[in-house]
């Protein structure tokens, strides 16, 4: 199968933190617009509410009601006094995917994935990327994708600018480079890859314009804390009308008789070559899959 064949994953424009201890939070998740729930026992919940937290997320997973939405399950590190818990807990649970904090190296994975034995077959293990030991080892964990349930990553940049002590700033600049990388080590081993969060909730022009910019790097979709960063997000991170039309003329005049087996033909006066058919065909098949899943929570 030629990578466009496969099957592509469900669009992962957006995926909601939540306190797994906040019940309204969770009841409210069941409803919103975003393309993933993380339930989180981690940075989220205090330490007297951690085996709650986990009560909590484990029935919530077991009563369901998340439709299209993929549910995962933020556990706290294996080093901490809760990880061994949380990890056991995610692993007998019907969770789509566990998201494991502070990822170092691939021998981290390959603990995981030995840990995850007896999970079921589908559960992915996902990394939250936000260590400076991690900036280091980008490309060797990312190739663990190829032989273990590692499938998405979720750069966490609150902890990795503690760990730099970096400031943070709109424009992010201690952290573009390790942005760019983390993008290229994803793609090399066909990870998905989605953006930090933005903490500034209340003014959704700072969190656009941060979405943007994590849209020009190549991520798939941002990780976000609070329902209304949702509709913009999912905006930012879905095909536009202008490129859903420059794919479908792609595909068009890569159809005609008159450019069969060419590689680089004229489009719209630009040199369009066969990597943007198959650019333009993904956008596509993206797109339409986008159209659908809104088709079905109308439903
Ligand atoms: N997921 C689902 N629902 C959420 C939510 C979230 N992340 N954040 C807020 N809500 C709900 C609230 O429960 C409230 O519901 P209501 O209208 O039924 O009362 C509504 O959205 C509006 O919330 P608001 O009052 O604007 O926010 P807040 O002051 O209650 O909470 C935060 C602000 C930041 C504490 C909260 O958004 C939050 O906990 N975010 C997630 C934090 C997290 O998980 N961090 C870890 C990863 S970095
Ligand atoms: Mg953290």
């Amino acid at each position: 199968m030629t990578p466009i064949d496969r099957p592509r994953p469900a669009p992962r424009r957006s995926a909601l933190y939540l306190p797994a201890s906040n019940a309204k939070a969770l009841a409210k998740a069941r409803t919103l617009p975003c393309d993933v729930v993380i339930l989180d026992l981690e940075d989220a919940v205090a330490p007297e509410a951690k085996e709650e937290a986990r009560a909590a997320a484990i029935a919530a997973i077991a009563e369901g009601g998340f439709g299209r939405r993929e549910v995962a399950i933020r556990v706290n590190g294996l080093d901490t006094e809760w990880g061994a818990a949380d990890l056991e807990a995610v692993a007998a649970s019907k969770a789509d995917a566990i998201l494991v904090p502070k990822v170092n190296s691939p021998q981290d994975i390959d603990r995981l994935q030995a840990a995850l034995a007896g999970a079921h077959e589908a559960m992915q293990l996902w990394a939250m990327i936000e260590t400076c030991a991690s900036v280091f080892a980008l490309e060797p964990i990312a190739a663990k994708a190829r032989s273990t349930r590692l499938s998405l990553w979720i750069m966490g940049l609150n902890d990795l600018a503690k760990e730099m002590r970096a400031q943070s700033v709109p424009e992010r600049t201690p952290f573009l480079p390790f942005l760019s990388m983390a993008v290229a080590a994803a793609r090399a081993h066909d990870v998905t890859v989605l953006d930090g969060v933005c903490n500034e909730f209340r003014d959704l022009a700072v969190f656009e314009a941060e979405a943007r910019q994590g849209l020009l790097f190549g991520f798939d979709g941002k990780s976000l804390i609070h329902p209304a960063q949702i509709d913009p997000c999912n905006t930012v991170f879905s095909p536009s009308a202008v490129d859903v039309e420059w794919a479908n003329a792609v595909i068009a005049a890569f159809a005609l008789p008159e450019n069969q087996g060419k590689g680089a033909i004229k489009v719209d006066g630009k040199m369009t070559e066969l990597l943007h058919l198959e650019q333009a065909r993904q956008l596509v098949a993206v797109s339409e899959q986008i159209l659908r899943q809104a088709q079905d929570d109308r439903a």
